[in-house]
């Protein structure tokens, strides 16, 4: 489990030989984080992305040895679908990463659309009581994380808002087109912030991001180029 040296071109890169040891070291480092969140303040709060990166690095956590009852879950976006949907991030992960006594916190509550339930997604989220103890952020091949998509109507506000924590999204270019996002100020508050992607592909958005251009064409822009807490970066091909 040796990760390749760091990338000259990209800062703070963990390059990984396969995707497998990726997700494997990636679970060691999340769980020694929260294991050091639980120890200092009783609990942790942990974000994690949906889509089809993170599956292997949720089973990967689930076997650490961490007291996965101090551990409250939640997602950086949801799809507008309810829990039984196999479209859910919700779903993914408490079949894939939640074990006994982690409390998952719920951004889909039912509302009859995304916009109308971001009241009480709000809630949830400041309930849950930020900051995180670790985030991680998945990206897709336009430059979007989370559901802040290039070229959105609502991205300026997601991304320029200071007090909200949540975002209802509609006509999101990826299906589900209902979603719910954290906003670029929710996503900051946290202790560790990783990016969490594999394949070329991906690695060549990110090389493109890292240049200096609008974050409106490529919304990871906004989290690779900020100073509130430095995004690393894990990667296979
Ligand atoms: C979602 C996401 C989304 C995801 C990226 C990468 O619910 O769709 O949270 O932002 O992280 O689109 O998705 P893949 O891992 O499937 O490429």
């Amino acid at each position: 489990m040796q990760p390749v040296p760091q990338s000259p071109d990209i800062p703070n890169f963990n390059a990984f030989a396969s995707r497998e040891e990726l997700a494997e070291a990636l679970a060691k480092e999340v769980a020694a984080d929260l294991a050091h969140g639980i120890e200092a303040n009783g609990k942790a709060a942990l974000a994690v992305s949906g889509g089809s990166t993170p599956k292997p690095f949720f089973e990967a956590l689930k076997q650490q040895p961490l007291t996965f009852s101090s551990l409250d879950v939640t997602v950086a976006d949801e799809r507008w679908v309810p829990a039984t949907d196999e479209d859910s991030n919700e779903k993914l992960v408490r079949d894939h990463l939640l074990t006994d006594g982690a409390r998952f916190i719920s951004l889909y509550n039912g509302a009859s659309s995304a916009e109308a339930g971001e009241e009480v997604a709000e809630e949830a989220l400041r309930k849950m009581g930020l900051p995180f103890d670790v985030v991680i952020l998945g990206m897709g091949p336009d430059g979007h994380t989370a559901s802040l998509f290039p070229g959105h109507p609502r991205l300026e506000d997601a991304l320029g808002s200071e007090h909200r924590l949540c975002f209802g999204i509609t006509d999101a270019p990826k299906p589900p087109p209902e979603r719910m996002t954290l906003t670029k100020h929710a996503l900051l508050q946290t202790r560790r912030l990783i990016l969490h992607i594999t394949g070329t592909d991906k690695k060549q958005v990110l090389e493109e991001a890292l240049k200096p251009g609008p974050v409106s064409e490529l919304p990871i822009r906004a989290f690779l180029h900020q100073d509130d807490v430095p995004l690393e970066i894990y990667w296979a091909a």
